[in-house]
């Protein structure tokens, strides 16, 4: 357990380390990581285009799905099996691009049995905020006879992992995306219509023509204020980024009008039940059909640099995991 890789990431960029487990924050359990997933997330806080990390030097990654090496706590064993994503991982404690990781023991959660550590982290934090959008959109009355759902940023984590999950549920997903030569493999995922960006009409007024029964928003921006006018009656929006910009230039006539809702999705802070809750959906009836086309490939700590420059660019699609040996 001593003298082990990581990733790190210090004031003047990131670097494969060789550490040892007194480096890590605390917790009260140490994992042997098998698998972990880049996000966009993560691929802010190793380039440094992004503010993620509370303090230098830090390991990033916000996911991570393992095997319990070392446990100072009666609800997890050695040898079991956990996976976690967020509450922090990789942004204020040391995460999960490393082969150990050591975490506070109410940040864990079991893998379910139905699901290995690899389809864990194909999911990871991506698939855990697709599926907590449909929970939200759900709890507030979405049901698949209400129409199209429409999903943006649909060839990234998110989206991918949205299109398959939502279309598992039983929605009509249309996905939009700026990758034309995507449109096949959105198809394969689950989406009955692929529209692309380049071909999108925002128009100006406060309300358009309303055409979808709710939609699953990744990129935010112009995308997701014309995304409230655009969405049906008592229609549902689940705003979970900000790939395209974080600003929201709207009205208030979709709300007032039309009662449109706009839900918010936080994967990072959510209690511990529901996080319980959506991991089992994730295992049973929404467990995706399609995980081997959402996996675009898998790299090693040295792999992770390239990769999250790449995903920043734009000329990702999918997931990329995180392989440790
Ligand atoms: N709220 C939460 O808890 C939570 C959890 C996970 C992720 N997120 C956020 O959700 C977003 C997506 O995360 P991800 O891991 O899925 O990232 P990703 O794999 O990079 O996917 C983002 C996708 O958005 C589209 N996109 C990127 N830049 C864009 C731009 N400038 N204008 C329009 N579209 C653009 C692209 O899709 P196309 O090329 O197909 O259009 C891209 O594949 C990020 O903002 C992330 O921080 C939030």
């Amino acid at each position: 357990m001593n003298n082990f890789k990581a990733l790190r990431v210090h004031e003047d960029g990131a670097r494969l380390e060789t550490l040892g487990l007194e480096e890590l924050d605390a917790g009260e359990v140490v994992i042997k990581a098998a698998y972990s997933g880049i996000n966009y997330k993560d691929a802010l806080a190793v380039t440094g285009k992004g503010k993620i990390l509370r303090r230098f030097p830090m390991i990033p990654g916000i996911d991570v799905a393992g095997e319990v090496v070392e446990s100072g706590d009666d609800r997890f064993s050695i040898g079991e099996r956990v996976l976690v994503t967020g509450c922090g991982l990789g942004e204020n404690h040391d995460g999960g691009f490393a082969e150990y990781v050591r975490v506070p023991v109410d940040w864990m959660v079991a893998i379910p049995s139905g699901l290995s550590e690899r389809e864990a982290m194909a999911l990871g934090t991506a698939g855990f905020t697709a599926t907590m959008a449909l929970v939200r959109m759900e709890d507030n009355g979405s049901n698949p006879s209400q129409g199209p759902i429409l999903i943006n940023g649909a060839s990234g984590g998110v989206g991918s992992l949205a299109i398959d999950i939502f279309s598992k549920a039983g929605y009509s997903v249309t996905a939009l995306t700026g990758k034309a030569e995507q449109a096949e493999r959105l198809r394969r995922l689950g989406a009955d219509e692929v529209l692309l960006t380049s071909e999108l009409e925002f128009g100006t007024r406060p309300l358009e023509r309303a055409q979808w029964a709710g939609a699953v928003d990744s990129v935010g921006g112009d995308f997701l204020a014309w995304l409230t006018r655009t969405v049906q009656p008592w229609g549902n929006i689940a705003a979970i980024g900000l790939a395209g910009g974080h600003a929201l230039n709207t009205t208030v006539m979709p709300f007032i009008l039309r009662g449109v809702s706009l839900l918010g999705v936080n994967s990072v802070e959510c209690a511990y039940d529901l996080r319980q809750r959506i991991w089992q959906r994730l295992e049973t009836e929404l467990k995706p059909r399609h995980l081997d086309t959402v996996v675009r490939g898998e790299v090693d700590l040295a792999g992770i640099a390239e990769t999250c420059e790449a995903l920043l660019a734009r000329q990702v699609s999918g997931r990329t995991l995180v392989r440790f040996s």
